[in-house]
């Protein structure tokens, strides 16, 4: 028998995050409250294949994710049986990886008897938004505020939602092939630039001429709001070639390498941006909230802002990467609700919506 429970008010819950290579933990109060948050990275260990390494990745979140959890506990003066739910990302994400944080945080709630939230963590990082913004939060529960369209950007992920309320959101476009941060990542290695690939392309780019290379700008003008970037991946290969063929060297001169980091960065931001702002358009949005890795990209921020007629929001950069108190306060929505996951039914890729149906991603 699943264990029911009711709805909850006033809560703490606990977040746990493994989806990729971050391993994280946090404690939210009320959605807003951050009370402890820790998140370790793993980026230097997965730095010198260029990518993350599934297994690397889970075998560390095995080492790392009890310790963490502790020490969130500490940090707030709680302990396990303090707690009032706990949530867990359980899409999108690498196999392994992800079940490393579920399996934990399946085994607490069993031993503890908490309730428990198997939450999308593309959800999650539009919440990233309301972390510490009581007010914000406030007024957003009037439903004149919305609908918003979430623009969530990641090295896995690149998808345009509308979002009717809290939970309740509807994907309407996503990349066909690549996500926007793996294009970031692969043509960072192409130019002998450090993982990851989009951090260094960006700070290549403050030195460089965004209109040096023609690049394309990969499904800009399809009549839908889907995305491709693999064929970016492609004509930056064959930019890089001729001009190695040309300049008979091996590699691009530092300020050639500025000059394509310059241009990349602003096709994909200009891809990013028009399709979002169409999408505003088309939908009468509200808003607009980014979330995901490369919204922590400076001309992704100074483009969309100065383009969009109504407020963007982006979260502070420590919390565009995965990190669990963007979980924990998107939970406190469906915890309020008494919308929970039993524990026998949270494995990955499966999620808990708004109407507490289990969806897959
Ligand atoms: O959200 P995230 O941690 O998700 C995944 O692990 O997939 O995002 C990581 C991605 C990487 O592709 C990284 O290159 C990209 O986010 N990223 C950036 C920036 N910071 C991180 N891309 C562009 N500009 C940045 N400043």
């Amino acid at each position: 028998m699943y264990q029911k429970f009711g709805k909850i008010k006033d809560m703490k819950i606990l977040g746990i995050e493994t989806a990729v290579d971050e391993t994280a933990a946090a404690v939210v109060e009320d959605g807003y409250k951050i009370l402890s948050d820790v998140i370790s990275s793993q980026t230097n260990l997965h730095a010198k294949y260029g990518g993350v390494v599934p297994e690397v990745a889970a075998r560390n979140h095995i080492a790392r994710i009890i310790p963490i959890i502790r020490v969130v506990l500490k940090e707030c003066g709680l302990d396990v049986s303090s707690i009032d739910a706990i949530a867990v990302a359980t899409t999108p994400g690498l196999l392994i990886a992800l079940l490393a944080g579920i399996e934990t945080a399946k085994t607490l709630a069993f031993v503890f008897n908490k309730p428990l939230m198997a939450i999308n963590d593309l959800e999650s990082h539009a919440y990233a938004n309301w972390l510490e913004k009581k007010d914000l939060l406030a007024r957003l529960q009037d439903k004149s505020q919305w609908p918003l369209i979430y623009l969530i950007v990641s090295g896995g992920t690149t998808a345009l939602f509308l979002a009717h309320y809290f939970g309740d959101y509807k994907l309407i476009g996503q990349t066909r092939d690549d996500a926007c941060g793996e294009a970031f990542d692969k043509i960072a290695k192409l130019l002998g630039l450090p993982y990851p690939g989009g951090p260094a392309i960006q700070k290549s780019a403050e030195e460089g001429d965004a209109s040096a290379f023609d690049l394309p700008r990969p499904m800009l003008n399809t009549p839908n709001f889907d995305f491709s970037f693999s064929g970016l991946k492609t004509a930056a290969f064959r930019e890089v070639k001729s001009c190695q063929k040309k300049t008979q060297q091996k590699n691009l001169s530092p300020s050639r390498i500025n000059d394509f980091a310059a241009s990349v960065q602003e096709a994909i931001a200009d891809v990013l941006v028009t399709k979002t702002l169409r999408a505003a358009k088309k939908y009468q949005a509200k808003a607009i909230a980014v979330g995901g890795g490369v919204a922590a990209n400076t001309r992704l921020r100074e483009l969309l802002l100065g383009r969009s007629n109504v407020p963007v929001f982006f979260p502070p950069v420590k919390f565009c990467t995965d990190n669990a108190a963007m979980l924990a306060g998107c939970a406190h929505y469906y915890a309020k609700k008494g919308i929970f996951t039993p524990w026998q039914k949270t494995k990955p890729f499966f999620y808990t919506n708004i109407k507490g149906k289990t969806c897959e991603f």
